[in-house]
């Protein structure tokens, strides 16, 4: 690593490996030597996507010296290419330049291209090195750290897939600087929910300082990605395979896919979505007695200082949410599991008839201005 070069470190340390994730700003320079140290060969294959190869795909190239093989394969921007179309694609592309075992897929984008950047490392030649380089907010604290790998099916999002975990990720924050507001904002969703699920101290610092957190405030960046990097590497820790507390993650998640489903068509993005379920859910433990007003107040004002707004309020029809709901994945017997903060830095994991989850999709949701 060069020495005026600052980053921070959080080691992942799992039954079987360990990996580092690294965070810092402008620490892309250090890839090559980095890599070195996993002891990896020196073919790279790094896939990207349009709007992020277009700004960062010549810098992290001009970080290798000629000793390196590297190659690049942009896939369309978006959600689409969680497909096995676009896997086969790849894979061809793979097999036609001779990419070898002990060599690396580096994700070079947001949590799309991780996810599916992934999945092609967790499969082809039955698994190659993998290497993270987040370059959204979402994947930074959230896509990149956990191992979760996959692609869509046309019956339903992230139905393929493994548990497939990088040789390391390098976290560098100068990308967030040129993402969409709107893609920041649902980053931020996710960083919020951390402070709710695992850290008061981290709640505390999006509330004393949002203004400069969405004004992208270096200094306050490097901090809040790195300690919701920690909280997550903690929970993948102790829950590798989702059997318990990892399921705390899904905080705001059974409203908010529901709600991401409902509005598909009016273009309601994750973060928003779950910045929404999140308040359903304080609404939901606030009606089982498990959260004290005065907290939820708290919470619920941080939330609203981000101006989320329901597509079309007049559409709203918790009835056909509930029925989304039940058909989450992750719903067992017909029964709603869910995530419901106790405190701000505690959550519990609760089933919850389907008439409380009426009441509380009805009780935010139908509020004139959300
Ligand atoms: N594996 C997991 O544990 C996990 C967790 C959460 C979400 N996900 C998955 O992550 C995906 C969503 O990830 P996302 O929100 O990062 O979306 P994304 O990857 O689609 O990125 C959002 C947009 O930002 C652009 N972009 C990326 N980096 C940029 C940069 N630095 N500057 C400018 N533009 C940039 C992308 O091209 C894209 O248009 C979903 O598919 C979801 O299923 C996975
Ligand atoms: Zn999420």
């Amino acid at each position: 690593m060069h020495k005026d070069l600052v980053y921070r470190e959080i080691n992942i340390t799992l039954k079987d490996q360990e990996y580092p994730i690294y965070v810092g700003h402008q620490i892309i320079s250090a890839l090559p030597e980095k890599l070195r140290q996993r002891s990896v060969n020196r073919q790279i294959a790094i896939i990207s996507t349009p709007p992020v190869s277009r700004l960062y795909l010549k810098n992290v190239i001009d970080t290798f010296d000629q000793g390196w093989d590297i190659i690049t394969y942009d896939v369309p921007d978006g959600e689409i290419s969680k497909s096995t179309q676009e896997v086969n694609k790849i894979y061809t592309w793979l097999i036609e330049k001779h990419l070898e075992r002990r060599s690396t897929v580096i994700a070079l984008g947001g949590g799309v291209v991780g996810d599916l950047s992934g999945f092609i490392a967790a499969t082809y030649l039955r698994g190659v090195n993998l290497v993270q380089i987040p370059t959204t907010l979402l994947a930074q604290v959230d896509s990149s750290i956990g191992g979760k790998v996959g692609i869509n099916h046309p019956l339903g999002k992230n139905l393929i897939g493994s548990f497939y975990h990088p040789k390391m990720v390098l976290t560098d924050i100068r990308f967030l600087y040129s993402l969409h507001p709107q893609e920041f904002i649902c980053g931020l969703g996710e960083v919020i929910k951390y402070g709710i699920l695992g850290s008061p101290a981290l709640f505390e610092l999006i509330e004393n300082n949002l203004e400069s957190i969405l004004n992208k405030d270096q200094t306050l960046l490097a901090k809040i990605v790195f300690d919701c990097a920690q909280i997550k590497a903690r929970i993948v820790e102790e829950d590798e395979r989702e059997q318990g507390t990892r399921a705390y993650l899904n905080l705001g998640h059974t409203f908010g896919h529901a709600l991401e489903t409902f509005y598909k068509s009016e273009g309601l993005k994750h973060g928003q979505a779950v910045l929404l379920g999140m308040r359903c859910a304080i609404q939901a433990a606030r009606q089982m007695g498990l959260l004290e007003g005065t907290i939820a107040g708290r919470i619920n004002r941080l939330i609203k200082r981000i101006d989320v707004q329901i597509p079309s309020p007049g559409k709203m029809d918790p009835r056909a949410l509930l029925a989304i709901m039940k058909r989450d994945k992750k719903v067992k017997d017909g029964q709603i599991n869910l995530v419901l903060p106790v405190d701000i830095g505690r959550v519990c994991l609760k089933p919850v008839s389907d008439e409380k989850l009426l009441e509380a999709s009805f009780d935010v949701l139908d509020e004139p201005s959300v």
